[in-house]
Order: structure tokens, then C-alpha cells, then sequence
């Protein structure tokens, strides 16, 4: 078989990884791919958004499935233009993917299939002195967030109401995310600690992966900026197995089967961004595609042939017993540019990587890294994701294992929190 992965993150490189392990394939592309990537895939220099030209490539080089890393790519209808063309791809199609695409599609689907979620209102922008009249009945916290894709930036979580009339200005009148900002969403604060989940599915069978948490914010103890993710864990010991069962029964089912009815049958990896609050697990996000860093951690716990299980989806004939997870544990540490997630230098060398070798439990995974000569160095905020495998689920052994492996890479002003999973062994050790 040969494989297109579209994208060049951390997720793709984990992908690509895992779907190299496959006896059915022989080939993988990445477009565009990076430094990392490069080692195991042929990397093609198209943009994950050039759909005329993926389907170009995928023609001219007899790709037998394609596989989408970022939601872009899919909320603009990748999977219909592959589809009307006979070509399968890994994917939701552009209506299913407005779960990711339009938070207030996603709020209203939530809402009439009565899927536990935060208490929310939506809004266009032209009325915007109702959103703010709106505002003054709830009681702050409140969350203000721009419907449409806004690179993980369009949610504002406000203090007071005041902050919540300056986020209305800032995304309506202002349009800090374009047009994404055209209808807005107004919800409740809810409390608690997130959780990632990601579903596998051909539409009507599931498999659900192991957890995981992520850490966002820049800082140790989550304080400081947020990110596109600094580290993640798998799996997350606050989802037990019981948390499981009701996110299986009050989610991850009424989800699947609501889109189904509605119309619209929902193929390929759904994320849910879960928050666990004190009166059960709700739905923060969908998203529509994998969660990066999680799928770093997520996927080299699969127990399987993800080649199998993509094109099995593709072909909407999942058989979910061929999805089975490693009882292990899997850690991540983000190594970043000093600076991110504003201004950073690129084209630092990377040095150390030949130190780090598989047969000790450990992966890196390249994020923002590009060849220049015979080395990498790093082109991107997030540049590698450091990854420990554990052989059992020892959390504690494998966190020390990652670190371990980050102390033996260094590049010019590289940064990493030293605190990921530390969250996870609170819950493991209750004091
Ligand atoms: P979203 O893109 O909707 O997932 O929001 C991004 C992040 O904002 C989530 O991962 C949460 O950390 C936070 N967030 C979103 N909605 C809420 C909410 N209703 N209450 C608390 N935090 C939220
Ligand atoms: N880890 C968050 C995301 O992928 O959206």
C-alpha cells in the first residue's frame, strides 16, 4: 500500500511512525513533512490546504490512501474532493467536520442531542447588544469564543463581564480571528480538569483510544500563555474506568449516532475535549482529526496495524477488536524555542538525536524541524516532542525515562516544561 500523510507536526511524524510499522504498506509520503519525517517517509512539498494539488499527487503517484493530520484541510472538504474522485482518504467529510469547523454547529448539535456540554448561547455578530445584554444574566466566569477556526486561539475565557464586553468588541468589531468571528458563542465557565479522548470510527463501529492529557500552558503548575501543547500523557488515570462508561454512554454514542441521523456519519478520529466537572464529564470541543501533542503519546500505545484500521475506516468496515491498546504508559516532553509562543529564532542545529535510541523506550517525534545540509534544526515554535514508551503502565519510571532522554538534546535556546504527568501522579497517589 502507499500512504499519503498530509501535514508536518508532531502528529504526523507519530503517524507516519506507526503506519511504517505495517507489513500492508510500502511506501509513505508526507506533504509537506519535516526533518523527522524525512527519515521514514519521501516528503512532497505541497501545502496541507492545496487540495487540487494532493489530488494531483495522490493520482500521479497511485496513492491508495491518504491520511489528514490537520483540520484545515478537512473543514474545507478534502475528503468529498478525494471521494467524488474514487480516491479514499482517512477522514470526516466537510458537513461532518463542522464539529471542529463551526463551534456553534457544534454547540446546536449538542444541544438537540442532548449531550452534556456547557449552558451557551450563540450569537451573529451583528447583534452583538444582545450578546452583551446576554453577558449580564450569567455569572462570571464565562467563556466568549469565535465559531470558526482560529488556530486553537478563538476562545476567551473571561473574569468579570467587563472582560467578556471587551472579547465581544475584540473578535466582532475588531475581527481578531477574520471571519471566524462572523457568529460568536457565549457559555458557561465549567470547572474542573480536561481530558482528551479520540474515537475511531467508520460511522457506526467505534474504538476508543487510551486518554490523555494534555499541558497548554507555557509555565510549569499551568501558569503562563497558552500553546499548541507543551507535553501530554497517556492514559489519563482521572478518566477511570467508571468516568469511562459514562463517557461512552452520555458522549461518545449519542455523538456517533446523532450525526448518523442527522445525516451526516461521522468517519475517522474524533478528538473530544472533555472537562471533568463535578456533576459528570461534559464536552468542551469536538475536534475533528487527532490532538497534537496527545497523539505522540496516544497512538505508540495502539496495539495493531493503524494502515489496517485506516483504510478499514476508509472503506466503512471497521471491525473495532483489531483496535486493541498496549496496557502501557506513554510520556511526551515538548522541547520549544526560547520565546514561543511569541517570537522565537529558527534555524538553530539540533544536536544529540543519534543519542537517543529506540530499544530504551524512547521516540522523538519532530514538530518544527527542517534539514538544512546533513542536520536539523528547528523552524517552528514547537520543534520536537520527546517521547517515552513505557513496557508497563509505571507512569512515574516512564516520566523519568522522557526526561532522561530531553537532557541528552540540546539546541540554542531550547525550552521544555519540567513538570509533564506530574498531574497524573497526583491522582495516582492521593495524598
Ligand atoms: P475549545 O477550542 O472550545 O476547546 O477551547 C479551548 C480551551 O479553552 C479548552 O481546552 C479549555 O481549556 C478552554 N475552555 C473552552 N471552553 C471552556 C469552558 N466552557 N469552561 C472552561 N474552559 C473552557
Ligand atoms: N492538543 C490540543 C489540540 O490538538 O487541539
Amino acid at each position: 500500500m502507499k500512504i499519503l500523510v498530509i501535514g508536518s507536526g508532531g502528529r504526523e511524524h507519530a503517524l507516519v511512525w506507526k503506519l511504517r510499522q505495517s507489513p500492508l504498506v510500502k511506501e509513505v509520503y508526507c506533504a509537506p513533512g519535516n526533518a523527522g519525517i524525512g527519515q521514514l517517509a519521501l516528503c512532497v512539498p505541497l501545502k496541507p490546504t492545496d487540495i487540487k494539488g494532493l489530488l494531483k499527487f495522490a493520482k500521479e503517484e497511485t496513492i491508495d490512501l491518504t491520511v489528514v493530520g490537520s483540520e484545515r484541510p478537512l473543514v474545507e472538504g478534502i475528503v468529498d474532493a478525494f471521494e467524488e474522485r474514487g480516491y479514499k482518504i482517512f477522514g470526516p467529510s466537510k458537513a461532518a467536520a463542522r464539529l471542529e469547523g463551526s463551534k456553534v454547529f457544534s454547540k446546536n448539535f449538542m444541544e438537540r442531542h442532548r449531550i452534556p456540554t456547557a449552558r451557551y448561547r450563540s450569537f451573529e455578530a451583528s447583534a452583538i447588544d444582545q450578546a452583551k445584554k446576554y453577558i449580564n444574566t450569567i455569572e462570571p466566569p464565562l467563556v466568549v469564543k469565535a465559531d470558526g477556526l482560529a488556530a486553537g486561539k478563538g476562545v476567551l475565557i473571561c473574569k468579570s463581564r467587563q472582560d467578556a464586553a471587551a472579547a465581544l468588541d475584540e473578535i466582532i468589531l475588531q475581527k481578531a480571528f477574520g471571519s471566524a468571528g462572523n457568529q460568536i458563542v457565549i457559555e458557561e465557565f465549567l470547572d474542573g480538569e480536561e481530558a482528551s479522548l479520540f474515537v475511531l470510527t467508520d460511522g457506526e463501529r467505534y474504538a476508543l483510544l487510551a486518554s490523555a492529557q494534555d499541558h497548554k500552558r507555557i509555565l510549569d503548575g499551568d501558569l503562563g500563555k497558552n500553546t499548541g501543547g507543551m507535553g501530554a500523557y497517556a492514559p489519563a488515570p482521572i478518566v477511570t474506568h467508571e468516568l469511562l462508561q459514562t463517557v461512552v454512554e452520555k458522549i461518545v454514542r449519542p455523538t456517533l449516532d446523532g450525526m448518523r441521523q442527522d445525516g451526516m456519519p461521522y468517519r475517522g478520529c474524533l478528538y473530544i475535549g472533555l472537562m471533568m466537572t463535578q456533576d459528570g464529564p461534559k464536552v468542551l470541543e469536538y475536534n475533528c482529526r487527532f490532538g497534537d501533542p496527545e497523539t505522540q503519546v496516544v497512538v505508540p500505545l495502539i496495539d495493531g496495524d493503524l494502515a489496517e484500521i485506516f483504510l478499514a475506516i476508509a472503506e466503512h468496515r471497521l471491525d473495532a477488536s483489531t483496535v486493541r491498546v498496549h496496557s502501557a504508559a506513554a510520556v511526551c516532553v515538548v522541547m520549544a524555542s526560547h520565546g514561543y509562543p511569541d517570537e522565537y529564532q529558527t534555524g538553530k542545529q539540533i544536536f544529540g538525536l543519534e543519542n537517543i535510541k529506540a530499544e530504551d523506550g524512547v521516540v522523538v517525534f519532530h514538530a518544527g524541524t527542517k534539514t538544512e545540509g546533513n542536520a536539523a534544526v528547528t523552524s517552528g515554535g514547537r520543534v520536537l516532542g520527546v517521547t517515552a514508551i513505557g513496557f508497563t503502565n509505571e507512569l512515574e519510571q516512564t516520566i523519568r525515562n522522557a526526561y532522561r532522554a530531553v537532557e541528552k538534546i540540546t539546541f540554542d535556546g531550547a525550552y521544555y516544561r519540567s513538570d509533564i504527568g506530574k498531574k497524573a501522579l497526583k491522582h495516582l497517589r492521593p495524598q
